[in-house]
């Protein structure tokens, strides 16, 4: 009996801390804008290619306030919405708000 509770302590330890490894890692901005850089690029300049803004303009952040890139994110873009003509996925159902938030805050510290 003994060993039982020994082996479903360590099975709730373990779950326990990959719950906690788990809402680390959701909640860093670098992590989750993986998702984002094959269209944006890593440094937020945007690609050439997909026509995507770039984030590190101060005049394209003016233009951006956080609620409107949260909303983006979480909406997308249709084809018809935007420049270039190609669409931005929206993000609500792959991403938490908490995840949206700090994806958002980390295209805002791209400005210089
Ligand atoms: C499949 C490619 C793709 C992915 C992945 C993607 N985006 Fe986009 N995103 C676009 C395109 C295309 C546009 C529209 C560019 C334009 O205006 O023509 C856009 C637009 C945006 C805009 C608004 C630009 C504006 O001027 O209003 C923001 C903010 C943004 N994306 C952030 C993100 C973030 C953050 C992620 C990751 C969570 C992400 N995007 C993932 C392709 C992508």
């Amino acid at each position: 009996m003994r060993k039982i509770w020994t082996l479903l302590t360590i099975v709730g330890f373990l779950a326990g801390s990959m719950f906690f490894a788990g809402t680390a890692f959701s909640a860093d901005g670098a992590k989750l804008y993986k998702k984002c850089q094959g269209c944006h690029s890593k440094d937020g300049k945007g690609k050439a290619k997909k026509q995507t803004p770039d984030f590190t303009n101060a005049d394209w952040q003016s233009r951006h306030s956080l609620d409107k890139i949260k909303k983006v994110i979480a909406e997308g873009m249709k084809k018809t919405e935007t420049k270039s003509g190609k669409a931005m996925p929206g993000f609500s159902k792959r991403m938490s708000a908490e995840e949206i938030d700090t994806v958002a805050k980390y295209v805002k510290a791209f400005s210089k």
